[in-house]
């Protein structure tokens, strides 16, 4: 069943037929609300075209997709003055078929650039490349792709201040503006399209994650002091099994992104369970468990926009790359298992979309 007309931005159809209750000070909680809210997920375009079963999963599970890898950089724009949008085209076309959104992501991020931007030189030559990339790739999908990711983990691990920006090729040509220089840029480009800056590590106890949560709330309140444009923040949500929700710390941010007037979405949920028991039943129950905590604690100060998985199926996952078990045993970070199968993280999922907790 495709349930595509609820919409990212929760505005369109049902949406705005229901009431909104404003019952805290960060805006509506989810109580208040009837229309689930949208659900999604990162898709591989080379398996959505082989595999037929988890292309039927993704329809009949999503109703926005957003691609793991095919509009980054090194696929997108793999040299200098080329661009190659023959698998996001693909994407587009799918989402279109099956009455699916697209998130795109990413736009200014420090990871995974193709060689040839290593030789970007002068400051305004990085402006030209950057601006370049985001008018291109932003007005091909003007008016399809209502919701980019823009800037892409912005903050270094251990951030002192909103200026600890991780180092990247525009950091170290532009310092600090890449920032408004790329959201500016996709404004220009789509202007109805939502501008959102994607973060992680924002969740957990401890002091590295509050020095975390500090820092980008000061470099979301510099952006709106400067008018840069901006309309949510993306909580990525790799959730680590071995660490703690900060739930206090979390809602505060919750709460001053909410006074920002910035929604919130949870871009890349997943439960990395590298460190949890063999067991399957077990480790599928904290997982399950885990996301409940996060999703429970961002639920009941905010409504996100909508929730997406890194992934579907743990048939298609990027944890094992980084992550991989001791065990040897398949990481199971995701909604479905490898069979396709809905597990408890799905069901979990699910109520908090729905508000049936
Ligand atoms: C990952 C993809 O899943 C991998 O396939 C790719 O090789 C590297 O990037 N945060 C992000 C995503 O914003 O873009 C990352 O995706 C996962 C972490």
């Amino acid at each position: 069943m495709a349930l595509g007309a609820s919409g990212i931005a929760g505005l369109s159809g049902a949406a705005l037929a229901t009431p909104q209750t404003p019952t805290s000070a960060a805006g509506a909680s989810a109580n208040s609300i009837r229309v689930p809210i949208p659900y999604g997920a990162a898709v591989r375009v080379d398996a959505l075209t082989s595999d037929a079963s988890y292309r039927a999963a993704v329809i009949a599970n999503c109703q926005i997709v957003v691609p793991e890898g095919e509009m980054k950089w090194p696929d997108i724009h793999p040299a200098r003055g080329e661009y190659r949008f023959e698998k996001a085209d693909v994407l587009m076309d799918f989402a279109r078929q099956n009455n699916i959104e697209v998130r795109g992501h990413t736009l200014a991020w420090y990871g995974g650039m193709p060689a040839w931007t290593a030789a970007i030189g002068s400051r305004a030559e990085a402006e030209r490349e950057l601006v370049g990339h985001i008018e291109t790739v932003v007005s091909r999908y003007r008016g399809a792709i209502p919701s980019w990711d823009v800037v892409n983990e912005p903050l270094v691990d251990w951030p002192e201040d909103e200026s600890s920006l991780r180092p990247s090729i525009w950091t170290s040509r532009l310092g600090p503006d890449y920032l408004p220089i790329a959201l500016r840029a996709a404004a220009a480009a789509d202007p109805d399209t939502r501008l959102v800056l994607n973060e992680y590590d924002v969740e957990f106890r401890g002091a590295r994650f509050a020095a975390r949560r500090k820092a980008l709330v000061r470099l979301l309140r510099s952006l709106r002091d400067r008018d840069v444009p901006l309309h949510a923040v993306g909580l990525q949500a790799h959730l680590f099994a071995d660490r703690a929700i900060d739930r206090d710390g979390l809602q505060e941010l919750l709460v001053e992104i909410a006074t920002l007037k910035l929604d919130v979405l949870i871009t890349e949920l997943d439960v990395i369970d590298y460190g949890l028991p063999g067991k399957v039943g077990e480790r599928d129950a904290l997982v399950a468990d885990m996301a409940g905590q996060f999703l429970g604690a961002v639920c009941d100060v905010v409504r996100p926009r909508a929730i997406l998985t890194w992934g579907l199926s743990d048939r298609y996952t990027w944890v094992p790359t980084y992550f991989k078990r001791i065990d040897g045993m398949p990481n199971r970070p995701l909604p479905l298992d490898a069979e396709l199968k809905r597990k408890p993280l799905f069901d979990v999922i699910e109520q908090y979309r729905r508000n049936t907790v």
